[in-house]
């Protein structure tokens, strides 16, 4: 496989890493997913990784918690599932470096911008815990800020969704799949992509999200190579 893009930030659901259980880490989905990373690594393609934290916490459900507290939390499930990915990787010997945005020395490096570009120039996967490190951000957003720091060519956001639709396909069985969309047609059509402040941030700086689904691993494979799978969305 010949890498269409070299440098890629992966942003992985954490929901879609629990597989059929719906919750906690499926082991079987995390080592697959972990397989076709490593496929596009040996293939000379750069990735680093944003992982959400759905599959343990979920801030908006929290109730009538401090929305800072619970964000907190959901940082501390987005460290989780990089330390199982990390550890899955390394099980196939992928070299992995694991950054976190707030420090928590003991168990992974703190985030620093140059050195996660070191470690991906040395063929290395950085999965980047704790989101952008701050409260009322989305992992969407720390995944645009992430790849626009370390001057990655394109997002892949990988869900359980196969791109992105004019309305939602498990309500609507009429729902069309765009191949190709504007963030300006996110914006103004509401579409339930991504958050309006990652949508902004990579439409104000002309980076590219490809939408997939990660239910289907190899579609990661398949991404970096420049497939046409799921949705394109541009400035
Ligand atoms: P190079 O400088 O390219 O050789 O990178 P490296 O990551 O191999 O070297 P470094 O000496 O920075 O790190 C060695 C190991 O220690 C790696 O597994 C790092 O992830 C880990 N490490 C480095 N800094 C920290 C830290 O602050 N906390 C923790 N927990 N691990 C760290």
């Amino acid at each position: 496989m010949v890498p269409k893009y070299k440098r890629i930030l992966l942003k992985l659901s954490g929901e879609a890493l629990s597989g059929e259980q719906g919750f906690g880490l499926n082991f079987d989905t995390v080592n697959s997913v972990c397989r076709a990373i490593k496929e596009c690594v040996d293939a000379g393609a750069e990735i680093a990784i944003v992982v959400g934290g759905g599959n343990f916490w979920r801030g908006r459900t929290s109730g009538d918690m401090d929305r800072t507290r619970a964000d907190h939390m959901g940082m501390l499930a987005t460290t989780i599932n990089s330390l199982a990915l990390a550890d899955a990787l390394e099980q196939i010997d992928c070299p992995v470096r694991v950054q976190t945005a707030i420090a928590m020395h003991e168990i992974a490096e703190p985030y620093i911008r140059n050195k996660a570009v070191r470690h991906l120039e040395k063929g290395r996967v950085v999965v980047f815990g704790c989101g952008t490190g701050n409260p009322f951000f989305s992992t969407d957003t720390a995944s645009a800020l992430r790849a626009l720091e370390i001057e990655a060519d394109i997002i892949f956001k990988a869900s359980m969704v196969d791109g992105v639709y004019d309305s939602d396909p498990k309500r609507n069985p009429n729902a069309v799949k765009f191949d190709t969309l504007s963030f300006m047609d996110v914006l103004n059509r509401d579409l339930k992509v991504m958050d309006s402040t990652a949508a902004s941030l990579c439409n104000d700086n002309n980076l590219p999200i490809l939408v997939f689904n990660l239910q289907q691993p190899e579609n990661i494979v398949r991404a970096v190579a420049g497939e046409n799978i799921g949705t394109i969305v541009h400035s």
